[in-house]
Parts: C-alpha cells; structure tokens; sequence
C-alpha cells in the first residue's frame, strides 16, 4: 500500500431526514480531499436506501443531480458484459468495492461516511463497515448508537458528572389518549416553556419550544413523526456554543464558537435556510467558561468512547452562567465553512489536514479494534 494511494471511499446521502445535508458535506470533502494522497470512490445512498458508485461531477452531489447521473452509468455498465465478471459469494466488503477498467475487483482502505441522522450517523452503518472488517473515519458502533439517541447519551453523561436539562421520556404510544398526565409532569418537573424533540433525530428536525400546555400535544405529535421516543426537556435560557473534538483515546478540544440563531431558536431554517444566523469563533466568554466547556467537551467525548471526531453543544445559562451539555453530534455538519471545520480552522487545522488527520485515526482506530479483538 506504501506505494500507492490510499483509496477512500466517500459516503454520501442516506435514508435520514438530513440527507441532503450530508450531500453537501460530502461534495466539500471530495473537493478539498488531498488528491495526492487519496484515491476515491464516492458511493452514494439514495433516500430508499439504494447504494449507487458515482463517478461523474462531484459538483453535482450537493445539488443531487448525482443520482440520476449514477442510475444512467449503472444501466450502461450493465448492459456492457456484467456476465464476464465473476462473483463469489457476497460479503459486506461488496458495498464498498468496485470494478476497474480491466473488470478488476477493486476494495477502499476506508471508508468515510459522511452521513448524518438515523441510518449513518447511528450505528447502523458502522455495524456493517465493522463487519467488512474495514477501517472507517469516526465513532464505533457504541458511540454512534449512544449518541443519535439522546436520552442514552444523556444517562451516559449524567453518570460522568455533566450537568443537563431536566427532562421527561414519553413514548409514542403514551400520547394516543389523554396527556393530562403529562402536563402535569411538565408543570411539576419542568415548567413552561419546554422543548420537545425526538429522542433520535437531527438537524433540529421534530423539535419545537412549547409556551403553553395547550401546545403540547401539538409538538409532541410532530415529535413522534420522527421517532418512537420523545424527549420533553426543561427551557435552558442560554446563550449556544459548540466544541469540537478530535483524536482517539487523547483527543483535543477545539476553541469554542457562538451561534446566535436568526430565529427564537436554532430550528432547521436558521440551520440551513435563512443564511442570517451568525457564529462568533472564538465565543466570547470569559476563559473560565470557555475551559469549562471544552473540560466537558473531552469528557463527554471519553464517556461516550467517542473515536475521530465529534461536536460537543452546550448552553451557558444567561443568568448564571453555567455550562450545560445539550447533545453531543457524532458525525456533525463537515462543509469546509461548518462549525466543526471552523471550530479547528480557528485552532490551527485547516480543512483538508482535517480531513486527512480524521482518515489517520481511522487506520489506528481500526488497528486497536483488532487487537482488542483479537483477530488474526
Ligand atoms: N432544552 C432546551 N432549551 C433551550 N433551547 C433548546 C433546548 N433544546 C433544544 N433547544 C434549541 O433547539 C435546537 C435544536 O435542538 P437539539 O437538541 O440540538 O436537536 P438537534 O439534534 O436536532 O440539533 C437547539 O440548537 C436549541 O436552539
Ligand atoms: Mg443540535
């Protein structure tokens, strides 16, 4: 492999309500990938859940204009000579393989997937490259899991000592009759306004800020479109600020950047839409809270077994100042002018070191998964 480039193979799309979003991510890593040390293969996955090799415009990803293009090359390819290549049986590895020019089975040395939300960023995806046997950039399964869920992720971080909101667990079921109940508990627990969001979701999908009990059971349906479990949590009044961390069993913690949303909160159209939310890098706080906030980012990172990367978000509460975690993202939003590349733009690393920093961990994540395992 020493005389070669290593192959990567990018992973794009998915069956997730952030799909396009991880489009996006993806065109600005393949755009900014260190082409001399890298070969790629880009494979994208449909919202049905196809697996599509794309070779044409990376420009084209982000817009989506990639699928059809990738159907057409795979109809032509199919209808060259499929019957000239022989198979033997199927394995995992076969999603992320691919045939050269000379109708050689070709495999990637890792696999990137740049996939956010349920289906990509949750496991599911990290299961199946850890059964290819093949090193990928980022969380393990357990990590990727604890995170996208959000109450496991916050029993996991209330046992390290990080202070969070309170919150109430409902389950989908629970709200096809009465909720009274459940204004009750939220009078008595948690007080108005409350946030109400899907316990596995992202990119602000789902979650809406309730003012008053008759609003409830609004948001909660909203919620349970996106998720069997639903999280009702305390309103934290705090100013939003995001860490990003990276490494493996040590890992760094950036310096710490502000979003001041354009809308009464950081919904899916301040994310993404509207173009008016601001991020301040480096936030503006005092040192002791910046320390604060990255002392927790590497904690929560480390309870979690977080591997590669993560961002860490927190609120600083208005009025007093305290730091609390509101989620951590496994595989957070990766355009080159995303927080998390500009969280370590800020701190020293540029984009495409970043990118080439995270396949590195890779390969050395996937050598202490083997030896803890024991494979030979
Ligand atoms: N408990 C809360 N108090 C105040 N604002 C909240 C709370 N929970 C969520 N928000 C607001 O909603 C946004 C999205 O919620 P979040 O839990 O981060 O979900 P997602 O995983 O979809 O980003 C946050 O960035 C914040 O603006
Ligand atoms: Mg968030």
């Amino acid at each position: 492999m020493s005389n070669r480039k290593i192959r990567v193979a990018v992973l794009f799309g998915g069956q997730s309500s952030e799909h396009e979003v991880s489009r996006i991510s993806a065109q600005c890593v393949l755009e900014n990938i260190d082409k001399d040390r890298f070969d790629i293969q880009t494979i994208g996955i449909t919202r049905q859940g196809e697996w599509i090799k794309y070779d044409g415009d990376i420009r084209l990803i982000g817009s989506g204009e990639w699928e059809e293009k990738a159907r057409a090359k795979l109809l032509e390819d199919r209808n060259k000579s499929p019957k000239t290549i022989q198979s033997g049986p199927a394995t995992c590895m076969d999603l992320i393989s691919y045939y050269d020019q000379e109708g050689n089975k070709q495999s990637a040395d890792v696999v990137f997937p740049v996939l956010h939300g349920p289906n990509g960023e949750d496991g599911s995806v990290q299961g199946l490259l850890q059964l290819a046997n093949i090193p990928y950039v980022g969380c393990n399964i357990l990590a990727s899991a604890a995170g996208m869920d959000k109450e496991f992720s916050k029993l996991v971080f209330q046992n390290a000592g990080i202070p969070q909101a309170n919150y109430i667990k409902v389950m989908r079921n629970e709200i096809t009759g009465s909720i009274d109940y459940l204004v009750n508990q939220v009078n008595e627990k948690l007080g108005w306004p409350c946030f109400v969001k899907p316990a596995n979701a992202g990119s602000s999908v789902g979650v809406s800020k309730v003012s008053k009990p008759e609003d409830l059971e609004g948001a909660l349906r909203t919620a349970a479109e996106y998720d069997n479990k639903i999280l009702i949590e305390e309103f934290i009044d705090g100013r939003e600020v995001e860490c990003a961390v990276l490494g493996n069993e040590n890992p760094m913690a950036s310096t710490v950047g502000e979003i001041i949303p354009c809308n009464e909160f950081y919904d899916y159209n301040a994310k993404y839409l509207d173009g008016k939310s601001e991020t301040i890098i480096p936030a503006k706080l005092d040192e002791h809270i910046i320390e604060q906030v990255r002392d927790y980012a590497i904690k929560a990172f480390k309870a979690l077994g977080c591997s590669g990367l993560s961002r860490v978000d927190f609120f600083v509460e208005r009025k007093t100042n305290r730091v609390i975690l509101n989620e951590i993202n496994t595989m957070p939003g990766f355009t080159s002018i995303s927080m998390y590349s500009k969280l370590w733009e800020a701190s020293g690393i540029p984009y495409s070191e970043l990118i080439t920093r995270l396949i590195e961990l890779a390969f050395e994540k996937h050598e202490n998964t083997l030896r803890s395992y024991e494979r030979k």
